[in-house]
């Protein structure tokens, strides 16, 4: 077994930061030591087999990325990044661990799905994943089976109240499936649009010509992710469940969370780098030579990116200072201009839904710290202490401390990435383009371990597929 000293860095947690020393021992942090101090009088830098230098640093809990979709079958094809390259890009980015969603298809059991997916990820990846079930059919036996999650170390599952036909449940399906949260203590995930209501509003768009990539969101208003969001409240409020609702991006979404909350519910948010920084005119409006208005068909993914004008991106940061939401996730789902993005050129709505930015979250947030949006400790909070807790990962993830797996990032503040996918750019995710291309970071993810073994060191990766293992993961720890 491997031992190895972290040294010289700043050990920044959720709540505070201080100069410390991380001694681990194989897979595990045993030891977080004040600088320089000698343990039972030995020099612990001279006893270990590998020193880290970490001089001028931050040294933080490894991310947890809790909403990501390796390998989905979407609108006709699949996102591109499988569990291997998905996860060694996360890796490059800093992130340590990924739940990824087991789907169940309509018309499948969970059992089989859930199989389906292990099949796909094990073996494949190159940090620790965990699983959140989607329930794409709420019937009899998938209610049944959804009782036994919990003893496949799953904790959490999603539900859509968009794209009917396709994974959609209706209200009473949803009021069903909330009934076994409240037993069971799964957390419910909600993806909170209305599906029937949007369809119609697209169909009108594109009978009236409106077919460019633009109109995914004048369809996808944000009136029909407030209804949702707050229907999604009132049915668990009515059941007891608790309720975690995922990718939100209209500000009028997070008021109803925060009114839930303050009323004393359970119930959490996440938002997503996109939502902070990108917008409708900016990213799903562009243009180029290359695509012309189908430009922005790079950027289409549900809920959408939502009107700068309207200062949607400003409120999602105010609400993540705020508490209004607890998480950043990416809900990585990254498919290609070229035959896939490209299924949608004169309707909007064949363009498979999705961006791919697992690679860059950390360093994302990061920026929000250096231009002061949120604090230091905040950006580990939101990134990978609180996922761990949702979760029910927390103590072994999401925190530097004896007993934790070393999942620790060594980050420079004083290091610059540029991130894209062109020339000299950072991009090592399995898509042809970049929905960041051209975002500069005054920050670098330097050293990354997993459970102790450096995977990544500089821009080198040196880890192997197989190093991640299976994350049975207990029920969420912000639960009574
Ligand atoms: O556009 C998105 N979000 N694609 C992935 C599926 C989902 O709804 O999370
Ligand atoms: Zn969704
Ligand atoms: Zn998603
Ligand atoms: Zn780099």
């Amino acid at each position: 077994m491997t031992t190895t000293l972290i040294s010289g860095g700043t050990v920044v947690s959720a709540t505070g930061r201080a100069a410390a020393d991380v001694l681990i021992d194989g897979e595990r942090i045993v030891a977080v030591i004040e600088p320089g101090t000698a343990l039972l009088g030995t020099d612990v830098a001279a006893s270990v087999d590998r020193v880290i230098d970490a001089t001028g640093k931050y040294v933080i809990p490894g991310g947890i990325d809790a909403h990501t979709h390796m390998q989905l079958p979407f609108g006709g094809t699949e996102a591109s990044d499988t569990f291997e390259t998905g996860t060694r890009a996360a890796a490059h980015g800093g992130t340590t661990s990924i739940i990824d969603f087991a789907v169940q298809s309509y018309g499948q059991r969970i059992e089989d799905g859930l199989a389906a997916w292990h099949e796909k990820a094990s073996g494949n990846c190159a940090i620790d994943y965990g699983f959140h079930q989607i329930v794409g059919d709420v019937n009899a036996d998938s209610l049944a089976a959804m009782k036994r999650l919990p003893d496949e170390g799953i904790s959490s599952f999603k539900l859509f109240m968009a794209y009917p036909g396709v994974f959609y449940s209706d209200d009473a399906q949803i009021l069903k499936a909330m009934q076994v949260s409240r037993e069971t203590g799964l957390l419910t995930m909600m993806h909170a649009e209305n599906g029937p209501a949007i369809d119609v509003l697209a169909q009108q768009l594109v009978d009236a010509g409106n077919t460019d990539p633009y109109y995914h969101g004048i369809a996808r208003a944000w009136e029909m992710e407030e209804e949702a969001t707050h229907r999604a409240i009132m049915l668990a409020k009515l059941t007891g469940a608790p309720l975690y609702v995922v990718h939100v991006s209209a500000k009028q979404a997070v008021e109803q969370l925060a009114w839930a909350r303050d009323k004393g519910q359970n119930v959490f948010g996440e938002t997503c780098p996109q939502y902070l920084y990108l917008s409708l005119e900016d990213q799903l409006g562009a243009s180029s030579d290359e695509w012309g208005a189908f430009e922005g068909a790079k950027w289409v993914c549900s809920t959408p990116l939502r009107s700068r004008a309207e200062g949607h991106q400003h409120s999602m940061w105010q609400a993540l200072r705020t508490n209004d939401l607890q998480m950043v996730s990416t809900d990585h789902c990254p498919f290609c201009m070229k035959d896939q993005k490209e299924l949608g050129l004169g309707d909007f709505r064949k363009i498979p839904n999705g961006i791919g930015s697992i690679e860059h979250r950390m360093d994302l947030m990061y920026q929000g710290v250096v231009t002061g949006e949120i604090t230091l400790e905040r950006w580990v909070e939101l990134t990978s202490t609180t996922p761990a807790r949702m979760f029910g990962l927390y103590g072994r993830k999401g925190v530097i401390q004896p007993g934790a797996d070393a999942d620790v990032v060594v980050y420079d503040p004083n290091g610059h990435t540029s991130i894209g996918y062109g020339e000299g750019r950072t991009h090592h995710m399995n898509m042809d383009h970049s929905a960041w291309e051209g975002y500069e970071i005054d920050g670098h993810v330097d050293t990354v371990l997993s459970r102790g073994k450096v995977i990544v060191d500089g821009d080198r990766y040196l880890g192997a597929k197989g190093d991640g293992k299976y994350l049975k993961r207990g029920l969420s720890q912000y639960l009574i």
